[in-house]
């Protein structure tokens, strides 16, 4: 009896014990920070006012501002309002941005190592399993290591594996009464080479929507993502965020995967020449029979090559028929390589200088990826931002999230001019602000990201991109504004900003 009464007290004693010995800890890592700060120089950056305590109004602007489809708008503000690298309360926890060239390079290349995916991997976990986006270390070099052959130039010089697809898009343009939507097409396309490219055989989409359930999957791709980036907004508190739609939607995705993997592995399949060409789903399925493993693959390649690209596609055309006379400039370059051929080749593409700057100017104004974010994995220092003069080398703590908006940094006129708003390809011809700079020079344009984690697919997508705009351009001898459609200043339009930014109300074009 007499010990059970010295419980409360015991467990008193424990609790009082276990805080110090946490505030202890607290201390003593705040003292090892100070001391890199001093020693680097750091001084805080400026901060972006809140109205409420704990940030709660930063989340409510954000989730405001998303459901009026003018998200980026509002992060583009906060950064003209502040500057380019911030500190802000966000749920009651510290956490920066950044749209300066110079913390980019030390986040994604010089400090990569200090930096994580925090918690990407638990929030994207239920929709996208283990694979290339969710893996960190060791996990990740090999899937990085297995993709890579697969996207090789060799792999797609002839553009074959371009052709069914945009083929099949022609038709059903064609099929149209004259004014059609683009973005959904786009979708199905990229989805389309996508699946032929990497995993040996495409579900052609485009052809039978519903046949392969494409439907089905866009819908359950799209309401899962849309969680998935709920869940990214609230950080460690992404837990709060989940529900029967979020996973029934993954459930959706991961029977769409399941297809892929029973009709391009079963035993019978055959005839596609998978023999001689590499086929990355081929060689994930050698080193693993767990269709879980598989079924991850699949599903963040599908989210890397599908939304992105028809995203940079449905942008592209979005912003031709605003700007005809860069789509007659465009058609005369085509015109003049092609000379008469209409069998496209590499090389053609290649010397389509002006369709390379339509493709770069697109992805400067729209990076698909439009913001991201890193993790401190431990104290770290970002060369600049902080102090009066925000030239003053800025302290991240461990455990801090980074977020960067290439979409943002992309529309800086100290970067790319006074005209940065605007949608001039010209200007890639020209001197630019960043150039004065060696370190702009490099990390000034992100659309693709950069060092050890940059985009595995850039020169695919620009290929797959290029070769679709070619197609379709050649084929119609009509493309304009339909009657009715907006023209606004860009960036004021309405977007959805999934782990992608869309257009909101598509991408329509009256074509013939
Ligand atoms: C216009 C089209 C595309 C854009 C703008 C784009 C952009 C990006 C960006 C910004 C990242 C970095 C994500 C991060 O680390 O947080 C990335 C990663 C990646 N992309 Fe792309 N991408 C495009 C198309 C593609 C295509 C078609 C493929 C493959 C077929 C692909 C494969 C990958 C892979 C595998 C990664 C992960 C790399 C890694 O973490 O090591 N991408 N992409």
């Amino acid at each position: 009896m007499m010990e059970l009464a010295y419980l409360p007290l015991a467990l008193l004693t424990c609790v009082v014990c276990l805080s110090l010995h946490y505030v202890a800890n607290k201390y003593r890592e705040r003292q090892a920070d100070k001391a890199i700060a001093d020693h680097h120089g750091c001084l805080p950056p400026p901060r972006l006012q809140n109205q409420r305590p704990f940030g709660v109004d930063r989340l409510e602007q954000i989730f405001r501002a998303d459901a009026e489809s003018r998200l980026m708008e509002l992060f583009l503000f906060h950064f003209r309002q502040t500057g380019s690298t911030l500190e802000q309360v966000f749920l009651g926890t510290k956490a920066f941005g950044t749209i300066e060239p110079a913390n980019l390079e030390a986040i994604l290349s010089t400090n990569f190592k200090d930096f994580g995916m925090g918690p990407r991997r638990a929030i994207t976990f239920p929709m996208f399993g283990d694979g290339i986006f969710t893996q960190e270390g060791p996990a990740w070099r090999h899937s990085r290591e297995m993709l890579r052959p697969q996207l090789q130039h060799k792999q797609y010089e002839s553009l074959e594996v371009f052709k069914e697809g945009v083929d099949d898009l022609i038709d059903c343009i064609q099929e149209s009464d004259g004014v059609i939507d683009l973005q959904p097409l786009f979708f199905r396309l990229a989805l389309d080479i996508s699946t032929a490219f990497l995993f040996g055989e495409s579900v052609r989409s485009l052809r039978t929507p519903d046949a392969v359930g494409e439907q089905t999957f866009a819908n359950a791709f799209n309401t899962a993502q849309q969680y998935v980036t709920k869940r990214y907004r609230l950080l460690d508190l992404y837990w709060f965020i989940g529900g029967k739609e979020f996973y029934q939607a993954c459930k959706y995705v991961h029977q769409f995967a399941d297809t892929i993997i029973d009709r391009n592995l079963s035993p019978d399949r055959g005839g596609n020449g998978h023999n001689e060409k590499y086929v990355f789903l081929d060689t994930v399925a050698e080193k693993t029979s767990d269709r879980i493993a598989l079924r991850g693959q699949i599903i963040n390649l599908l989210a890397a090559g599908r939304d992105t690209t028809a995203c940079l596609l449905s942008w592209t055309f979005f912003l031709l028929v605003r700007h005809p006379q860069v789509l007659v400039k465009l058609r005369e370059e085509i015109v003049s390589v092609c000379n008469g051929r209409s069998d496209l080749t590499r090389d053609d593409l290649r010397n389509m200088t002006y369709l390379q700057n339509v493709l770069k100017e697109t992805l400067r104004l729209y990076p698909s990826v439009a913001v991201n974010t890193r993790t401190a994995v431990r104290t770290t220092v970002l060369p600049t931002g902080g102090g009066p003069d925000r030239k003053s080398p800025v302290l991240i703590p461990k455990g801090s999230a980074v977020a960067y908006s290439v979409y943002a940094m992309h529309r800086r006129p100290d970067l790319y001019g006074m005209d940065a708003e605007l949608f001039r390809p010209e200007r890639w011809d020209e001197d630019m602000p960043f150039q004065k700079n060696s370190t702009n020079m490099k990390w000034s344009y992100l659309p693709f990201n950069g060092g050890p984690r940059i985009c595995l697919g850039m020169d695919f997508a620009l290929a797959e991109a290029g070769y679709t705009v070619v197609r379709i351009i050649q084929r119609f001898q009509t493309i304009k504004l339909p009657p009715g459609e907006t023209v606004e200043l860009t960036g004021v339009e309405k977007q959805v900003m999934t782990l992608v930014v869309a257009i909101a109300d598509g991408c329509k074009v009256e074509i013939r």
